[in-house]
């Protein structure tokens, strides 16, 4: 079954709003200029990564219910690039017959983590088993049967930042002390061997299209290096895509998604979370794939057919992160070094400062196998050096 609504085809110089100027908008700022589409930007810091390359950029709080308003009165479909923003906003838009892509009653079956995981599990996909917490007691009583824990807290957490894992006592009150107030869920501790997602988008006509399977790997929470394709093998590539597939169909809508999964020890399958937009996992897609997960969010909003995802090549993907050495502003040294070989795409983003931990770009490499990506990434973000200026 189709969404109710449908997808218009945009003409260039058609206008795309974007709530949220970070650096997923500014990779789909680029795309949509070469593309020949106007892109308004809203965010609140001036001059953000993606106003930066952006028609106009709206400065105002994610929450100022009048200036998301403002953006979608300017422009012809409405998208945005996280989830932490106001759903209920977007949804009064529809009624009033504005076009958001993805809808906001996807977005608030998605920004908490609860009620995305109780949508998922109702339409029987995989999902580690969750539990709902109003107490540490609720916690401590779950602890004792399951002897580990992850404690999430159900909106607000990205990078790292809303999640604890529990072992014992004294984990569950240093998490509650750090997630005071907030709405908390707990889940099971998955032993996985591989972190694995797939970009899956949903276009006019409800055309689908899946993206080969990234293997990545975190640190401290955070996505640091990708590799495409996943060491993994056909037969769970093609579990992977299915699952991709069934959360589509339960989601409904438009738009480009990306699905987090864990991979156990014997090839099953749990979702982790679902981004109802492009992902860090997915920026390899630039260089390496024929269609970007870029431009393919552009084909969906424009109701434009939707490209092939094929993978031109093996790659890997690092982040430049922040070091927490320098903070504030600074300027990044090494590119001249870190580009010596061949097949090295730098990308960054102009944020203003920097942070320990903060996404400040990425490199991605292109190679004859993912092995010889990683090592060329690896070697080239050694070379990259944050200084402070
Ligand atoms: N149930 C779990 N079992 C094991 N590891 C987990 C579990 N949930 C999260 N993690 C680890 O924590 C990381 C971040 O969790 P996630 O829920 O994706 O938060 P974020 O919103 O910060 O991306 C995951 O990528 C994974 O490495
Ligand atoms: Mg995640």
């Amino acid at each position: 079954m189709l969404a109710p609504r449908e997808l218009k085809v945009l003409n260039p110089p058609a206008r795309i709003g974007v709530v949220g100027g970070g650096q997923l908008g500014r990779m789909l700022a680029m795309v949509a200029k070469r593309m020949g589409y106007e892109i308004w930007i809203l965010d609140p810091a001036p001059n953000s990564p993606a106003g930066q390359v952006s028609d106009h950029q709206i400065v105002a709080q994610f929450s100022d219910a009048a200036a998301v308003r403002e953006l979608a009165a300017n422009t012809d479909i409405l998208t945005y690039e996280f989830e932490q923003i106001d759903a209920d906003i977007l949804c009064e838009l529809e009624e009033e017959g504005l076009v958001v892509c993805p809808s906001g009653s996807t977005l608030q079956k998605i920004k908490d983590k609860f009620i995305q995981k109780t949508l998922l599990k109702e339409a029987g996909l995989p999902v580690p088993d969750f539990w709902p917490v109003n107490s540490k007691e609720d916690v401590l009583n779950l602890l004792k049967n399951k002897g580990r824990l992850v404690l999430k807290t159900c909106s607000g957490g990205y990078d790292g930042k809303g999640y604890w894992f529990l072992k014992d006592q004294a984990d569950v009150e240093e998490a509650f002390q750090a997630f005071k107030g907030l709405h908390l869920m707990a889940e099971a501790h998955i032993d996985f061997k591989m972190e694995i997602s797939i970009l899956a988008a949903r276009g006019k006509n409800g055309v689908t299209r899946f993206y080969p399977v990234a293997e990545n790997q975190h640190q401290d929470g955070i996505l640091y290096l990708t590799r495409v394709p996943a060491r993994i093998s056909e037969t769970v590539a093609m579990k992977a895509k299915e699952v991709a597939q069934g959360v589509l169909e339960t989601l409904n809508d438009y738009g480009l998604y990306c699905i987090e999964m864990f991979l156990t020890q014997d090839d099953q399958i749990y979702i982790n979370e679902i981004a109802p937009r492009p992902h860090n996992s997915g920026h390899y897609t630039i260089e390496a794939c024929k269609t970007s997960q870029y431009e393919q969010l552009i084909r969906v909003l424009a109701g434009l057919p939707l490209g092939s995802t094929e993978l031109i090549t093996p790659c890997a993907m690092v982040n430049i992160l922040g070091d927490g050495k320098v903070q504030g502003t600074y300027e990044v040294a090494g590119l001249e070094e870190a580009m010596l070989e061949e097949d090295v795409f730098v990308h960054l983003y102009n944020k203003k400062n920097t942070d320990k931990r903060k996404k400040l770009g990425h490199i991605t490499v292109l190679a004859e196998d993912t092995d010889l990506a990683e090592a060329k990434a690896l070697r080239a973000i050694r070379k990259i050096k944050i200084k402070a200026k």
